[in-house]
């Protein structure tokens, strides 16, 4: 048998701008996914065929580690799907850890490559910040070009990711999530259709890289009044965007005053905000009575990791 965890992850800035080449910042997050994988007389999950639809990025993820004989995989995550979490993206990295795992060693930088070829195969569009984030654990900050922690780059359709490593203090954050369920991949699309259209949203993803940097730069001397602010005014542009809804508004507005700053995380369209805040229990109140699901969470430096 064979076993491997890799944690969900939570946008903090430039989810939809990343896919664009924008910087973009993520933590991993300490909800987790774990896989495990037996030798068996056919392939299952869950006791299922890996032709259900529940299981394309498991099925996905086989096709692309070359593995011997059939096994029988057990998927067991904490994190929510379709909340923006990214719990494909750790049940992917998860479930290519158990299965380099069986051949030898987990190595994140190879997990990571594929894993971004998975999502892309089953999502259409997508950058690799989900995927690396899942892949390497704690802070991730993606950038145009290389610099300093530099882990890692990541190339498809002439456009180039390097992700780093970047240490950010340790952050209260609470996630609300709206319990409404939004594919990623038409969330994308929706945006790209916007920026081949219209010059005005290809101006407010730049802004969203900006407002990205200066983030990273507030959270890293820890002036979490200025990061709040900028993760308030992201938020504004995602919802410009159209990624935006009703319930995520609801959600922000509830969780403000007692935060930092509130935005969107992830595809949007539903699924969940993230809060800075440092009354966490009072802002999980605050989203419970505004309608959401709160949970509080705090980064997971740990990535892909085998269990046991
Ligand atoms: O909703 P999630 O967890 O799949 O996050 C998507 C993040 C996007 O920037 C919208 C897409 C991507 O691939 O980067």
């Amino acid at each position: 048998m064979m076993a491997a965890s890799a944690p969900g992850k939570l946008i903090l800035f430039g989810e939809h701008a990343v896919v664009f080449g924008e910087p973009a910042l993520s933590t991993a997050i300490n909800l987790r996914a774990e896989v495990y994988a037996r030798p068996h007389t056919e392939w299952l999950a869950d006791g299922a065929s890996l032709d259900d639809p529940r299981f394309r990025y498991v099925k996905a993820a086989v096709a692309k580690a070359n593995t011997d004989g059939p096994l029988w995989i057990e998927i067991r995550s904490m994190i929510p799907s379709g909340a923006g979490l990214g719990s494909s993206a750790a049940v992917t990295v998860a479930t290519l850890g158990a299965l380099h795992g069986l051949r030898g060693s987990i190595e994140a930088p190879a997990i990571a490559r594929e894993a971004f070829e998975v999502e892309h195969e089953v999502q259409g569009r997508a950058s690799p910040i989900d995927t690396s984030t899942a892949s390497a654990g704690g802070g991730i900050l993606v950038l145009r070009q290389p610099r300093d922690g530099l882990l890692w780059s990541i190339e498809r359709d002439q456009r180039k990711w390097f992700v780093h490593r970047t240490a950010l203090p340790p952050l209260d954050l609470v996630i609300g999530n709206t319990g409404i369920s939004a594919a990623t991949g038409p969330l994308v699309a929706k945006v790209k259709d916007r920026v081949d259209r219209d010059p005005r949203a290809g101006e407010a993803v730049r802004q969203i890289g900006e407002i990205t940097l200066d983030g990273v730069r507030a959270l890293q001397r820890k002036d979490l009044v200025s990061a709040g602010k900028l993760m308030d005014r992201n938020h504004m542009i995602l919802t410009d965007l159209g990624v935006g809804h009703p319930s995520l508004d609801r959600l922000v507005e509830a969780a403000r005053p007692s935060s930092y700053g509130a935005k969107l995380t992830g595809a949007g369209g539903g699924g969940s905000i993230v809060a800075l805040t440092d009354r966490p229990s009072v802002t999980a109140e605050a989203i419970r009575a505004a309608g959401g699901k709160a949970f509080i969470v705090q980064s997971d430096s740990l990535g892909v990791a085998k269990l046991g």
